[in-house]
This record gives C-alpha cells, sequence and structure tokens, in this order.
C-alpha cells in the first residue's frame, strides 16, 4: 500500500464514517507547530469534550450564587449528583444502574472492594492476578495482603505469558486458577491489558474463578468505553475503573466501581464505611450506626465530588448519543486499517504486539520498533514531534489508540506515513 493509496482510502473511509461529527464535539489538542495534532492517546487521557467547560462553569456558577443551598436546590442539587451517571455507566460495562456508582479514584476504589471482597481464611487466602499487572494494582493487592499479615511468598499468585509471548493465554489463566482452586480467594484480572492492548475474555475467566470458589474482581480502567463488557451476566463479583482515558471525563475525574447484585443487601460484607453509603432515607438523621445503601452506593465514603464528576455529564452525553456498538464498530475498522498500513508499509521495522483478532482488541495497538527499545524511545520522541500523540511505556511498547468518538481514519494514515519518517536513519 503506497501513502497515496492509503491516504485515498482513508478519505473514502472517513466520507463513510457516521460517526464522523462527533469529532467536532471535542477540543482536540495542537501539535508543536500549531497544527492540530493528531491525537492517539485516549488510551491515557481522553481529549476534553467541547462541552465540558460549560458543564463545570455551571457548577461553579451554582457555587458561587447558591452556596450551601446548591446541595438542594433544583434542578441538579448535588444532594443527589451522583445519581446521573449510574443508568449510562451501567451500560457501559453491562451492569444494572444499582450495581454501579462513580465515586473517588480508581485505586481508591480498588482498595475499598479488596476490603470487602478479600476476606482470606487460614486455608483460603491466595490472590491470583497476572504477572506484569498495572503497577497500583499490584500495590494494593500487596497491601490488602499485608493488611491481612499474609505475604507475597505465600499468597500472590502471579500468571505470566509464556516464554517468548507477550500475551496472557486464558488457558493458561484458567488452568492457574484451577491449580489454586483449594487455595484461592480472589482473582482481579483487567478487562484489557494496559501495555499490550489484550481483551481478556471477561466472562470464561470470571466463570473459571467462581467455578474455583474464587471472588471475581475486574479492573476495566482500559476497557470502559473502548470495548463492550457485560458484568453483570459474566457474574462478576465487582469491578473498579477510571473515567479519565476512553470515557473522556477530564484528569483524576472521579472514578467507578461495580458491585454484582447478589451482594446488594449482604450486610455482612466488612467495608470501610463513610456517611455517604449510608442509606439515604436516614443518612441526615445523623444517627451513629452505619446502615448501608443497598447495591454499590453502599460503598462511597463521602460526598459527591461535583467538579471532578461535572465533564463526566459531557461525555456520558456523547457516548449515550453515539452508542457503544457504533463505536465499537468504527474502533475495530480503525484497527484494522492501522494494521494492514503497518503491515504493508512497515513490515519487518515494527512488531504489532495487540493481538489481531477482533474480539481480543480494542481501540489499542502497542507497537515495538524491531531494532530495539533505544530505537524505539527515539522513534517515539520523533513521533511527538512531528504532532502524533501516543505513549511510551516502558520497556519498549508505544501505544497508539485511535478511538472512534474523535479520530479520523486519515490520523490514522498519518500517523502511520509519521513512522515510517521517524524510523528512516538521522
Ligand atoms: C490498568 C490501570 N489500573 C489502575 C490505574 C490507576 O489509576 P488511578 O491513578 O486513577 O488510581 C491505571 C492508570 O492509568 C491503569 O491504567
Amino acid at each position: 500500500m503506497t501513502e497515496s493509496t492509503a491516504a485515498a482510502e482513508a478519505t473514502s473511509l472517513d466520507r463513510a464514517d457516521e460517526l464522523a461529527s462527533f469529532r467536532d464535539r471535542f477540543r482536540l489538542p495542537l501539535a508543536p507547530d500549531g497544527r492540530p495534532a493528531v491525537y492517539l492517546c485516549g488510551n491515557s487521557l481522553g481529549p476534553m469534550p467541547a462541552d465540558a467547560e460549560a458543564r463545570v462553569l455551571e457548577q461553579l456558577e451554582r457555587w458561587r450564587t447558591l452556596a450551601v443551598r446548591g446541595h438542594h436546590a433544583e434542578p441538579g442539587a448535588w444532594l443527589h449528583y451522583h445519581e446521573q451517571f449510574a443508568a449510562p455507566l451501567g451500560r457501559l460495562v453491562g451492569a444494572a444502574p444499582g450495581e454501579v456508582v462513580a465515586m473517588n479514584t480508581l485505586t481508591v476504589n480498588l482498595n475499598l472492594l479488596l476490603v470487602s471482597f478479600y476476606r482470606p481464611t487460614a486455608t483460603r487466602h491466595k490472590i491470583l492476578i497476572e504477572h506484569g499487572a498495572f503497577p497500583s494494582d499490584r500495590y494494593a493487592v500487596l497491601s490488602q495482603l499485608q493488611f491481612h499479615g499474609r505475604s507475597a511468598t505465600g499468597s500472590l499468585v502471579e500468571v505470566a505469558p509464556r516464554p517468548g509471548e507477550d500475551l496472557l493465554r486464558t488457558e493458561d489463566l484458567v488452568a492457574a486458577i484451577e491449580r489454586e482452586r483449594e487455595a484461592l480467594a480472589l482473582v482481579l484480572l483487567p478487562g484489557v491489558q494496559y501495555r499490550t492492548g489484550q481483551v481478556l475474555d471477561v466472562a470464561a475467566l470470571t466463570r473459571a474463578a467462581r467455578a474455583a470458589g474464587a471472588v471475581a474482581g475486574w479492573d476495566l480502567a482500559h476497557s470502559i468505553g473502548n470495548v463492550p463488557v457485560g458484568l453483570h451476566d459474566a457474574g462478576a463479583d465487582f469491578a473498579v475503573w477510571c473515567h479519565y482515558k476512553y470515557v473522556c471525563a477530564g484528569p483524576g475525574a472521579a472514578a467507578g466501581a461495580f458491585v454484582h447484585e447478589r451482594h446488594a443487601h449482604d450486610r455482612s460484607l466488612p467495608r470501610f464505611a463513610g456517611w455517604w453509603g449510608h442509606d439515604a432515607a436516614t443518612r441526615f438523621a445523623m444517627g451513629p450506626d452505619f446502615v448501608p445503601m443497598p447495591g454499590a452506593e453502599g460503598w462511597q465514603q463521602s460526598n459527591p465530588p461535583v467538579l471532578a464528576l461535572a465533564p463526566l455529564v459531557s461525555s456520558l452525553a456523547l457516548f449515550e448519543s453515539a452508542g457503544l456498538p457504533r463505536l465499537r464498530a468504527k474502533s475495530l475498522a480503525l484497527t484494522a486499517f492501522a494494521r494492514r498500513q503497518l503491515e504493508a508499509r512497515l513490515a519487518g521495522r515494527v512488531e504489532i504486539v495487540t493481538p489481531a483478532s477482533d474480539a481480543d482488541r480494542g481501540c489499542q495497538l502497542s507497537l515495538r520498533i524491531r531494532s530495539g527499545a533505544a530505537a524505539g524511545r527515539v522513534v517515539f520522541a520523533r513521533l511527538m514531534a512531528a504532532g502524533v500523540i501516543g505513549d511510551w511505556r516502558e520497556p519498549d511498547v508505544i501505544r497508539l489508540a485511535p478511538a472512534p468518538l474523535f479520530n479520523r481514519f486519515a490520523e490514522v494514515e498519518q500517523a502511520v506515513a509519521a513512522l515510517d519518517a521517524a524510523l528512516a536513519p538521522p
């Protein structure tokens, strides 16, 4: 595929793209030379929805004009602010509204849910994760083990890709779960692996964990807004995620959590409690004893961080109007186009780490420069200087994630052309 035929194909794909107009509902950053950047970093920090500024300003205005009365003044009382997110978030992760809550940040939610769901006994105390898990997840798991007087040596099981391979195999994860079944308390896995972009089989792995008598927990940081997930039907016990990546709700946006409805009324689950998790009907009676709300809201700690949630109103409206099935279809087409071009134009120079099959990948393509990590760093710096914004993950991966809400096929073509140029000797 030459550059000009690729560009012509991109133009015709963009013309046929029924989601093309959503790009205008974002503010996209500029390249160092002042031209629009090719922003392929929505897997790290989604760009700003154009409407987000107005939503934040609206809340600042409420604060300025109403002050404390903003908690109760309708429409839009802060008292209920978090409630509007449960239904649209539920649609993104395959959950009923009562199973989902927007609160805190990802790692805080992970620790809170591990407090409830990791309940080791003398015989059942192991936690299974992937080797190479996102560091924050591993730190949280290690700290929970320590909290219960346990150590990684005795209680942490890490499953790695096979030697010489980058990707996890479902059969290896299932085999490890079955091997550990007598001692396994909890399995914590990512819906999409952050370094490789590999999609894990939430349904199969949840089934295996639960069949082994373990709790199934998921980190959906790279899944939500990227690939369809069916947490409820899969029977997952809990899940956590952030909203600043594909969901485009801004840096440090308040995060999300899922607790399966079979736990909704289980008051025997220990938890770290706060007043916003207390039954809303009697929260302001200011009683001394904690009575949890049924469902995921029962894990809330504090009153909703309105300014950290306001952009989520804008971004979820975009997801609601585009619809996840259409976004997924465009995402698969964008990534397939990228793969075709990479294979045609950069074969032998760039390795695509991300799986090829549709079921096993989302928006992200993880690339490795064949001449090594040092060369990879140089290529990545050149890409950024050329206005193609992706990110670098140690030890040797360039991540590029065309996102269907705001990226064009033409940008994928530009990124591949820029990569081609960046690979040229100086
Ligand atoms: C897979 C994964 N888990 C956890 C985190 C940590 O998120 P936070 O800093 O919002 O707690 C991230 C952040 O990028 C992530 O990618």
